[in-house]
């Protein structure tokens, strides 16, 4: 890690220009506004309308179709690419997402499913052992801080039944050394997208500079401002063994980890250069967390 400040502690909350702006401003909270302020309009329905599955989600739904064939909860479901998907395979599918405007594009669009307004972080509605699967794609959990990831996989295992899968993506940690400022990472493809990232340049060097203060980076996990929707975003990243504890703490068993490319990653394995990693885990039979 080099472009980033290793630190245990939270660091300084202070804008890093005025000084007193946000001084008030926790790490967790900044993370958290950022997230409000992307996903909370659903302004991003467009880009996430597709349908088209990535090769490592293929290969999931491909090799767990079997463990999708019953109640499928999907969640921040977007704009319902991969529930187009998951209607194909199970007997139900409900989606959630924070954005008002992507439940009702979802309802209209896929008739099949239920969908709900909600937040990720509070799935007490739900109840106990009601459901076969659990999908969270597109490393939707990283919007979440430590502590609300643990309590994630918590609940997750609560709402699980026994055997019951859950499929997610997150950020590899292995990549935050590659990750580069607005101007840096600005990558010329095309002229088009050339110019966009140029005419964008302004919006995402003051969104780095608002939040970069608070980044947070620990031995195997860290809190980060990358390039996702112009540096607007502070996400969760993690290491693949360290997942793999994470989950085994709260009662899940890895069952493998993708590249985005469909590739396995084993144990010990970074996977430098991938900077998603897609996992898909079981809830051990017993009730427990730390089961
Ligand atoms: C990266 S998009 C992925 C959409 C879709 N799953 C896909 O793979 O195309 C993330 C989605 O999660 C939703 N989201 C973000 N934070 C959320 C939260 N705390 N609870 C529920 N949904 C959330 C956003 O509104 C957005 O629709």
């Amino acid at each position: 890690m080099h472009n980033v400040p290793s630190t245990n502690a939270p660091m300084s909350a202070a804008h890093p220009r005025t000084g007193a702006a946000e001084a008030a401003v926790t790490p967790d909270q900044a993370q958290r506004n950022a997230s409000e302020r992307v996903w909370g309009s659903g302004g991003l329905l467009r880009r996430y309308g597709g349908r088209r599955l990535r090769p490592a989600e293929s290969v999931l739904f491909d090799r767990y179709r079997e463990s999708l064939s019953g109640a499928v909860l999907e969640l921040g479901c977007g704009g319902g690419r991969l529930t187009a998907h998951l209607i194909g395979l199970a007997d139900s599918v409900t989606g959630v997402d924070l954005a008002a405007a992507m439940v009702t594009h979802c309802r209209r669009a896929y008739p099949q499913a239920t969908f709900r307004q909600g937040d990720l972080r509070d799935l007490s509605e739900f109840e106990s052992e009601s459901w076969d699967a659990i999908v969270a794609g597109f490393a939707v959990i990283d919007v979440l801080n430590d502590d609300e990831r643990q309590a994630f996989l918590d609940e997750a295992h609560r709402l699980l039944r026994p055997a019951g899968m859950l499929i997610f993506s997150s950020h590899n940690f292995a990549c935050a050394p590659l990750l580069r400022g607005p101007i840096r990472s600005i990558n010329a493809t095309s002229p088009v997208s050339f110019a966009s990232q140029v005419l964008r340049l302004p919006r995402s060097t003051l969104n780095r500079r608002r939040l970069l203060p608070f980044q947070q980076v620990y031995a195997d996990h860290a809190i980060l401002n990358d390039a996702a929707h112009d540096f607007s975003l502070l996400h969760y990243y993690i290491t693949r063994d360290e997942q793999e504890r994470q989950l085994a703490r709260h009662g899940f068993q890895l069952c493998e980890c993708l590249r985005l490319d469909g590739e396995r990653v084993g144990p010990g394995e970074l996977a430098n250069g991938f900077h998603e990693l897609h996992y898909a885990a079981t809830r051990s039979p017993h009730a427990g967390a730390d089961a």
